[in-house]
C-alpha cells in the first residue's frame, strides 16, 4: 500500500514550547509586518489568552493590532467576508489567528478572500488551484485537535445551503505556527477529549487512506502514540502543562500527516453531521470512529493491526496473535472512548448529540459527496453510511 508518486509539503515555521508566543514579534518582523489583524473569539478574550498575545506583541514593539473577537463555533462564509472587509478598512498587513479550528479556518477563509481581491469567499469556490500570493499569517491553536495550523485545508460552512465546504490549497498553510501550552490549559475536559479524538482520527485516517505515504505514516504513528499515552491523563488533569504540550505537538503532527495524505469516511460523515445537525466536529469524530473502523476493517484490518503497538505498547502487543491485532485495535479505541465518556461526559452515541433519525437521508447524501469519501480504501456507498449511522445511533 505505498504510492507510486506522492508530494509532501509542510511550509509553516513551527515555534513549539513553553512561552513560545513570546517570539511572535521576531517572526512578524522577519515578514516585515507591523499591523496585524487578530482573529479570535470571546471565550479566549475572557480566559486571558488574547492578553498573553497582546503583551508579547507590545514587548516586540507592535502596539495597535486590530482585534476581531466574534468568531462563532464553525467558520462561515459570512464571517470571513466581514473580517476581510475590516482588514482592508484598517489597513492591516498580516493575520494572527488565536483559537480552535473554527478560528484558524476562519483566518484561512479571510486570507483567501483578501488575496483573491474579492469581497465574497463563495466566488473562490470552484476556481481550482489557488495561486494568489497570500497575506502573511500566524496561527496559534488553543485546542489540540484540528491541526489546522499545519494543514492545507479550511472547512467553512455555507449556512445558506447547510453544507461545510472544503477549501484545499498548499497556500493555506500559515507561515508560522505557534504551540504554547498556556493556550490549552483552560480547555475543559469534555472539549479536551473531543478535540484530542479529532487529532487521533486524523492520524488513523492518514495511515489508512488511499493516499497514505511513507512520510505521513511516520507522523501518524508518532501522533497516535502521544495521544494514547496522554489524552486520558490530560482530560483528568487539565493543568498538566507537559502533557498539554505533548498533545499540542501530536495534534500538529497528525495535521501535517493528513494534510499530505488525506482523511476518510469518518470525516466524510463527520462533515455531513456537522452541516446537517450541527454536531461539533470532535464529538462527531469520537462517535463515528469505531463504527467506521468496523466498516473499513475488511480492507485495512492489517493496517489497524500495525497501529496496535503504538496504541498499547510493544509488550502487550507481542502477546496478541498477529491476525487478531486489527480487531484488538478497534476494541482498544472503544475502551478509550468509554473511559473518556466516564471521566468527561464525551458523547459516544449519536442519540446523545440531538441527532434525529429523520436527518439520516440528508446526512447520507452529503457524506457520499464529500471529498474525504473518495480516498477511503473501502468504497463508500449510501447503504454503508446508513448502516454506520444506525450502528452509531
Ligand atoms: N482545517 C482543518 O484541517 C480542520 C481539520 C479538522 C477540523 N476542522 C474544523 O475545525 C472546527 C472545529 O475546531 P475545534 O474542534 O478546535 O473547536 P472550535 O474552534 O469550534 O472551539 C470549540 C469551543 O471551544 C472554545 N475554546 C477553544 N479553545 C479554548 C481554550 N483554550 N479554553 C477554553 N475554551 C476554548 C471555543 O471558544 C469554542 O466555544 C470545525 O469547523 C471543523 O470542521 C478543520
Ligand atoms: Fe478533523
Amino acid at each position: 500500500m505505498s504510492p507510486e508518486y506522492f508530494e509532501y509539503q509542510n511550509r509553516a515555521k513551527l515555534l513549539s514550547g513553553k512561552n513560545a508566543i513570546d517570539h511572535i514579534s521576531y517572526e512578524l518582523d522577519n515578514m516585515m509586518c507591523k499591523k496585524p489583524l487578530i482573529i479570535t473569539d470571546k471565550m479566549l478574550v475572557k480566559f486571558g489568552h488574547v492578553n498573553i498575545l497582546l503583551k508579547a506583541l507590545e514587548e516586540g514593539g507592535i502596539e495597535k493590532p486590530f482585534i476581531y473577537d466574534n468568531v462563532p463555533p464553525d467558520s462561515s462564509v459570512k464571517v470571513c467576508n466581514e473580517i476581510a472587509d475590516l482588514f482592508r478598512k484598517h489597513s492591516c498587513d498580516c493575520l494572527i489567528a488565536l483559537g480552535g479550528g473554527s478560528v484558524l479556518d476562519t483566518s484561512k477563509g479571510v486570507n483567501l478572500t483578501i488575496s483573491s481581491g474579492t469581497d465574497n469567499l463563495l466566488e473562490i469556490m470552484g476556481l481550482g488551484v489557488i495561486k494568489n500570493k497570500m497575506v502573511p499569517s500566524v496561527m496559534i491553536p488553543t485546542t489540540s485537535g484540528t491541526g489546522s495550523e499545519a494543514t492545507l485545508v479550511a472547512v467553512i460552512a455555507d449556512k445558506v445551503k447547510d453544507v461545510k465546504m472544503e477549501f484545499i490549497s498548499y497556500n493555506l498553510i500559515p507561515d508560522v505556527a505557534i504551540l504554547d501550552p498556556r493556550m490549552t490549559l483552560t480547555l475543559p475536559p469534555r472539549l479536551t477529549a473531543a478535540t484530542g479524538f479529532d487529532a487521533l482520527v486524523h492520524a488513523i485516517e492518514a495511515y489508512t487512506c488511499k493516499q497514505k505515504n511513507p512520510i505521513s505514516d511516520i507522523f501518524a504513528i508518532r501522533a497516535i502514540n502521544s495521544i494514547s499515552e496522554n489524552l486520558v491523563n490530560v482530560v483528568i488533569d487539565g493543568k498538566n502543562e507537559d502533557a498539554r504540550m505533548i498533545l499540542a505537538n501530536a495534534s500538529y503532527i497528525a495535521g501535517t500527516a493528513f494534510s499530505n495524505s488525506m482523511v476518510g469516511i469518518v470525516h466524510a460523515i463527520g462533515h455531513s453531521l456537522g452541516a446537517v445537525c450541527h454536531v461539533a466536529h470532535g464529538d462527531a469524530m469520537s462517535i463515528l470512529l469505531p463504527y467506521c473502523m468496523e466498516y473499513n476493517y475488511e480492507m485495512v484490518g492489517n493496517l489497524y493491526g500495525e497501529l496496535l503497538q503504538y496504541f498499547i505498547g510493544l509488550e502487550k502487543t507481542a502477546m496478541i496473535p498477529y491476525e487478531d491485532r486489527g480487531t484488538k485495535f478497534i476494541e482498544e479505541i472503544k475502551k478509550m472512548l468509554n473511559k473518556l465518556n466516564e471521566v468527561s461526559g464525551l458523547p459516544i452515541k449519536l442519540r446523545d448529540v440531538n441527532v434525529s433519525k429523520n436527518d439520516f437521508g440528508n446526512i447520507v447524501e452529503k457524506a457520499i459527496n464529500d471529498g474525504a469519501a473518495v480516498v477511503n480504501y473501502r468504497s463508500v456507498s449510501r447503504e454503508a453510511v446508513m448502516s454506520i449511522l444506525n450502528n452509531a445511533y
